[in-house]
């Protein structure tokens, strides 16, 4: 199997159904903005505030590449990490790419709970994140599998993703079409 690449906005769940990923299949999970925050040593927030958020993006993508030249791994993205095209392809190349989506309300509701993310440090992020799903929204959409994560728990999730990318993976052995599970 390919590695499984978590991508999807923030607070969709990525930490949580990487875990109980990693536990089924038994695969090392491996999250970027952690790999990011231990190589700098510094928080995510804390790159944002000094360098920028374009700053950010490069070290995002240098870290990207590096990573998916391993393989038996779930890899976790930051929310953005879709935004770069070069750092599709070059998870891709390694890995099938799962993205995992929730509603504005629910996002929201996770995300408020801490402060180190800084795009929505900001008066109304509730706005800020419906901004950014919308303009988001295709390149999120150009994921291998699309997970509606409403109402399921991690494990639910889990269980459908590992469903879902096997016969992702059986189709192309097949050769026949690639087109969304
Ligand atoms: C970002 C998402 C964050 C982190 C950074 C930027 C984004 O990761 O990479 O704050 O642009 O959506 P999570 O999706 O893990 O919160």
């Amino acid at each position: 199997m390919k590695n499984i690449v978590l991508t999807g906005f923030m607070g969709t769940g990525k930490t949580a159904v990487s875990r109980e990923l990693s536990g089924i299949l038994g695969w090392n999970s491996i999250d970027i903005d952690c790999e990011i925050e231990k190589s700098r040593g510094m928080k995510i927030a804390e790159i944002f505030r000094e360098f920028g958020e374009q700053a950010f993006r490069d070290i995002e993508t240098e870290m990207i590449k590096k990573i998916s030249m391993n393989r038996n791994l779930i890899i976790s993205t930051g929310g953005g990490a879709v935004l770069r095209q070069e750092n599709m392809d070059a998870l891709r190349e390694t890995g099938v790419i799962v993205c995992l989506s929730a509603t504005p309300e629910t996002i929201f509701a996770r995300t408020s709970k801490s402060n180190d993310r800084p795009l929505l440090q900001v008066e109304d992020p509730m706005k800020k994140i419906s901004e950014l799903l919308s303009f988001r929204k295709p390149y999120y959409e150009k994921a291998d599998i699309m997970i509606d994560t409403g109402g399921k728990t991690p494990l639910v999730i889990a269980e459908e993703i590992i469903e879902k990318v096997k016969k992702y993976e059986g189709r192309r052995e097949d050769g026949k079409s690639n087109c969304k599970a």
